[in-house]
């Protein structure tokens, strides 16, 4: 299969392949210089309505791990609404084994900022966050020298965008989280930005209608953000000329996406590819195949919310279908992690669960009494006093959580529950042969 023509790490240097030392940052001038900012200076030159337009009709989807369509999500805001709103970047990335914003924002900040600029022109925005994890310092740093650096040059501020040539002015700073991971949810986001405990908030109301502090709010991760620039200068089109069609009557995957390998490979790492790209070739050509020559065994193909593959399914495509067609989740972040033929599924699915039991905020009953049962039951299993009783009642908890099912407020509830749920039906036969026979019949219900 050959590379994707890289977009949003095209400017990097030595990507992917080259020593990782030698990656700098590109700065306001190299960016400059290479054709940064022409793609702002374009969207300022045409109305607001004909950017929606285009971003709604390249149909770029949200690259946060949910999908939504970015352009339709914009127009979502209130019509005739004069006052102050808002967009609320989110940079948390805290879902585990997810680590391709962090590319972006280390390496092209200005990029994320002309994304930045574009959308609030485009949606009426007066005042930018980025909300970055409490773990990532040396972004931070990164991040704020390219807003001082774009304030200076006009970008941002009061001078007006592009040196005052347009009479709308955008403010954007940095906020940095405390580092949970319930604060990448965007309502939880919001809360915290506010400066409260981040508890996920009940929908409706949507943020678009009333987000921060009760005022209309556009949430957008930060490769989607990246991915604005590129559509406003090429167009719809060529967006559309990239990624795939949906095989099951879906809506598309267009565009390239940032796919981020970590686990049992030979060369771990973040590579763009083509939404749709095989599985088989990310691991077996970019990342030069299992490490130890070992036999694959399972792959978590999105951040840990969104289930497991198992060996059989490595021809799986890379692209917002994969879900309906491999029973899991989603996308999501589409940061594969790869397990090999050694790996304990009992212990990885125990492993996931202590990481949501320990990240639930608390509010809702399923998510925070449901992730500790079912911590403490798989304990039990890999200690080897686990009954066979204990497999079905692990997932008729695990089922029964979660905002799909309708018993909790955010998603978090959910990526436990798919997570748990595809390790112990792809894999029972290791859970079987760790378990001893029950004495009681399953009819106990939760
Ligand atoms: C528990 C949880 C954690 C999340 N963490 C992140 C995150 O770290 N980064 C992110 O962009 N989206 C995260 N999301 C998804 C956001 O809620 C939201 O869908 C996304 O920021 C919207 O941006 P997009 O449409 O550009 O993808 C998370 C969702 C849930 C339920
Ligand atoms: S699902 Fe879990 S993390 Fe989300 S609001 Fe409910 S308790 Fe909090």
């Amino acid at each position: 299969m050959p590379m994707t023509e890289p977009v949003l790490t095209k400017r990097i240097p030595t990507y992917p392949y080259g020593d990782p030392k030698d990656r700098h940052a590109v700065w306001y001038d190299e960016y400059v210089k290479t054709g940064g900012y022409e793609a702002l200076a374009a969207a300022l030159e045409k109305e607001p309505a004909a950017i929606v337009d285009t971003v709604k009709d390249s149909n770029l989807r949200g690259r946060g791990g949910a999908g939504f369509p970015c352009g339709l999500k914009w127009t979502f805001l209130p019509k005739d609404y004069e006052g102050q709103r808002y967009l609320a970047v989110n940079s948390d990335e805290s879902e585990p084994c997810t680590f391709k914003d962090r590319m972006l924002l280390d390496f092209d900040p200005h990029q994320l900022l002309e994304g930045i600029a574009i959308t609030c022109w485009a949606c009426g925005l007066q005042t930018a966050y980025i909300y970055i994890r409490g773990e990532y310092h040396e972004q931070a740093v990164t991040v704020q020298k390219a807003i001082d650096e774009a304030y200076k040059n006009g970008v941002f501020g009061k001078q007006g965008l592009m040196k005052g040539k347009v009479d709308f002015a955008v403010d954007c700073y940095l906020h940095r989280g405390a580092g949970a991971y319930v604060c990448g949810e965007e309502t939880g986001l919001l809360e915290s930005l506010e400066g409260k405990r981040g508890w996920p908030r009940i929908k409706p109301p949507f943020p678009a209608v009333a987000g921060l502090f009760g005022k209309p709010t556009i949430i957008n991760n930060v490769e989607t953000l990246a991915c604005v620039p590129h559509i406003v200068q090429h167009g719809s089109e060529w967006f559309k000329s990239l990624g795939c069609e949906s095989t099951i009557g879906g809506p598309p995957s267009y565009g390239t996406k940032l796919m981020g390998v970590s686990g049992h490979v030979n060369r771990p790492g973040v590579y763009e590819c083509d939404l749709g790209f095989s599985l088989r070739t990310l691991i077996d050509e970019y990342c030069q195949g299992m490490k130890g020559g070992k036999k694959l065994k399972a792959i978590i193909p999105g951040g840990i919310s969104m289930g497991v593959l198992t060996a059989d399914q490595v021809d799986a495509e890379l692209d917002f279908d994969i879900g309906r067609k491999n029973d899991l989740l989603g996308l999501g972040t589409a940061c594969p992690t790869v397990l090999d033929e050694d790996t304990d599924m009992i212990m990885v699915a125990r492993n996931i669960t202590r990481f949501f039991k320990n990240e639930s905020c608390g509010q809702c009953t399923p998510c925070r009494e449901g992730s500790g049962w079912i911590y403490k039951i798989l304990c039990r299993i890999e200690e080897g006093e686990g009954t066979t009783r204990d497999l079905d009642l692990l997932l008729e908890i695990a089922g029964s959580m979660g905002a799909m099912p309708g018993t909790t407020i955010c998603g978090l509830a959910d990526g436990n529950n798919w997570a748990v749920r595809t390790i112990i039906n792809k894999f029972r036969d290791e859970f079987e042969a760790r378990v001893k026979p029950s004495l009681v019949p399953v009819t106990m219900s939760v």
